[in-house]
C-alpha cells in the first residue's frame, strides 16, 4: 500500500551534509504492524516522517497505493494526509486549549465533515481508548498516558488507512507505556488499521507483526551489536 525505493535523506546545516537516510526501500503491506528499531540518530524519525509524508526524500520515490505521491504540491499532500493518515507523535501534540473531544475531532473539522458525525466518532473513539469519563479535560487535567490515548483516537478520527507512531511510550512511565501500546496494538487488530511505529524498547517487538532495523540510515537485516 505504501512504498519507498531507494529513498535517501541528507539534511543540509551551511556547508555540512547531514546523511540521516541511505538508499533505503520499503513497503508497507496492509494491516501490517511494523516496528522500526535502531539506535538514536540512525534516522527512525526521518524514515518515519518520509512514509507519513510529513517531509520528502532528497532522492528516491514514494508510492501510495501504486501512486507517485513525491512530487505532488504541498497542498495535495496534506489532503491525502488528513485523509488516509494518523500521526502520533512522543510529546502527544495536542493542542492545550481544546478540550480531550475537541483534539479528537480537529482532523475531521479540518476535513469540512459532518459535526454530528464527527462528534459520536470521537465520543465512540474516547470510549475505545477508555476515556469517556475525561471528554470535558483539557490536555493539562490529563495524565501523560491519558493524552497520548486522545493523541490515539485523534490519529483515528479520519479512519486512516495508516497509522505512524513516533516513539509514543517515550515520556511515559511502564505501565503507561504498556497501555499505550496496547491500546495501538488493539486498534490494527480490531479496525484493521495499519501501524508503523517506532520504538527504542526491544520488548516492543512482542506487538509487532514486522521488525525493520535501522543502523547509520540504512536498513540491516540482524540487530546491530
Ligand atoms: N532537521 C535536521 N537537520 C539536520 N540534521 C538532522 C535533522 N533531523 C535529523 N538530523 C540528523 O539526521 C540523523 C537521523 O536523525 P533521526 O532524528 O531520524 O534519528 P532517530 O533514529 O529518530 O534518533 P532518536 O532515536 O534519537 O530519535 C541524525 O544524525 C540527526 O542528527
Ligand atoms: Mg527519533
Amino acid at each position: 500500500m505504501l512504498k519507498i525505493k531507494n529513498a535517501s535523506k541528507i539534511y543540509k546545516l551551511g556547508d555540512v551534509e547531514v546523511p540521516a537516510l541511505n538508499n533505503v526501500t520499503l513497503t508497507i503491506k496492509e494491516g501490517e504492524m511494523l516496528c522500526i528499531m535502531g539506535r538514536s540518530g540512525s534516522g527512525k524519525s526521518t524514515l518515519l516522517r518520509i512514509l507519513g509524508l510529513i517531509d520528502s526524500p532528497t532522492k528516491g520515490k514514494i508510492y501510495l497505493s501504486g501512486k507517485d505521491v513525491g512530487k505532488l504540491k504541498e497542498k495535495v499532500r496534506s489532503r491525502i494526509r488528513l485523509e488516509t493518515m494518523g500521526y502520533v507523535f512522543q510529546e502527544y501534540a495536542l493542542l492545550s486549549e481544546l478540550t480531550a473531544l475537541e483534539n479528537v475531532y480537529l482532523p475531521a473539522k479540518m476535513l469540512g465533515r459532518w459535526p454530528k458525525e464527527y462528534k459520536d466518532r470521537a465520543i465512540t473513539l474516547l470510549d475505545a481508548v477508555g476515556l469517556l469519563n475525561r471528554m470535558k479535560h483539557l490536555p493539562r487535567q490529563l495524565s501523560g498516558g491519558q493524552q497520548q490515548r486522545v493523541a490515539i483516537a485523534r490519529a483515528m478520527v479520519n479512519k486512516p488507512e495508516i497509522i505512524f507512531a513516533d516513539e509514543p511510550t517515550a515520556n511515559l512511565d511502564s505501565k503507561a507505556g504498556k497501555n499505550v501500546m496496547e491500546t495501538l496494538y488493539w486498534l490494527n487488530k480490531n479496525y484493521k488499521t495499519t501501524i508503523v511505529f517506532v520504538s527504542h524498547d526491544e520488548s516492543d517487538k512482542k506487538y509487532a507483526s514486522r521488525v525493520v532495523r535501522l543502523l547509520d540510515g540504512r536498513i540491516v537485516k540482524r540487530k546491530p551489536i
